[in-house]
């Protein structure tokens, strides 16, 4: 019988616990995935978000680039990606999520319809595809990845020289998360999002599993990896984060008011650095 070593078993039980925590997510997504397309265009939040986030990637990346996204959910962006002229292909690891975005995608005119496929960030180099021009992710896809070091590399080998990625990012200092649970007392949820190992976060009945970041981690990953930073700003760092969507409805005026001072401020030094999400654009060496 071959004997395995410490290090050896400590490398399986960790690779196990990383599989069964993307499974967990996929399940979590795969349930909220009918509806998920819906919720995101109804939420005042997150449409002043995403429209930040495309403006970056339109900034960025011009009309007839490749265009990689990972963690494309029900694909609510891909009509937006198809006006700007690119030619998309997306990823997702949840079946119900990749099966709403392929649906989306049969919707549209042939010629640029989105190529989606059903398929983990962390597997990238198993698609052996063809080098893209740009690779998006929008809303923490990649806070739900492991290993971000090796991802890092993934993405980089599938960009060409020059490519960008532009994705937003769960951070870790949520200033209105963390005022609003400590008004009511809760101090182990205003600072959730400081823990280092990955959180399960509940999502209707599952659980996702998210590593929360700060844009300097995240942006040291990607140096290390051969990218050099573009810009990054910070979203939702005056204005709610999406999940008070109701506070929202019931103040809209107020939260239009905090989401528009929210692109200014969100590009300040240091006040950039905060947020629901951070915004930014890293460019492949
Ligand atoms: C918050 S949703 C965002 C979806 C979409 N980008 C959007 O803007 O609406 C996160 C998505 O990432 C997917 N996801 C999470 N972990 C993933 C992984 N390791 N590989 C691929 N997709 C993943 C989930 O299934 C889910 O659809």
């Amino acid at each position: 019988m071959r004997v395995l070593d410490e290090d050896r078993l400590a490398e399986c039980a960790v690779a196990l616990s990383s599989q069964l925590r993307l499974a967990d997510t996929a399940r979590a997504f795969d349930g909220v995935a009918r509806e998920y397309h819906t919720s995101n265009e109804t939420n005042r939040i997150l449409r002043h978000m995403r429209r930040r986030s495309i403006a970056a990637l339109r900034r960025h990346v011009p009309a007839g680039s490749t265009l990689l996204d990972l963690g494309c959910g029900p694909g609510t962006d891909h009509p937006e990606m198809v006006r700007a002229g690119y030619s998309v292909t997306a990823i997702d690891a949840s079946p119900a999520m990749a099966r709403e975005a392929t649906a989306r995608a049969a919707s549209m005119s042939a010629a640029g319809r989105p190529m989606v496929s059903c398929h983990p960030i962390e597997r990238l180099q198993e698609l052996a595809l063809e080098p893209f021009d740009a690779v998006f992710s929008n809303f923490g896809p990649l806070n739900c990845v492991h290993d971000l070091t090796d991802v890092a590399r993934q993405i980089h080998e599938v960009l060409k020289p020059g490519g960008v990625l532009v994705a937003s990012v769960i951070g870790r200092v949520c200033p209105w998360e963390i005022a609003l649970y400590l008004s009511r007392g809760d101090v182990t949820r205003a600072f959730r999002r400081f823990a280092r190992s990955p959180v399960g976060v509940p999502l209707e009945d599952g659980t996702v599993w998210t590593r929360y970041r700060t844009p300097g981690g995240f942006e040291r990953t990607f140096v290390s990896a051969g990218f050099a930073r573009r810009e990054c700003c910070g979203l939702g760092v005056v204005a709610p984060p999406p999940y008070l969507s109701a506070f929202a409805e019931r103040r809209s005026s107020l939260v239009e008011t905090l989401l528009d001072l929210d692109a200014t401020i969100g590009q300040m030094p240091l006040l950039r650095r905060l947020g629901d999400h951070f915004l930014v654009v890293l460019q492949r060496g």
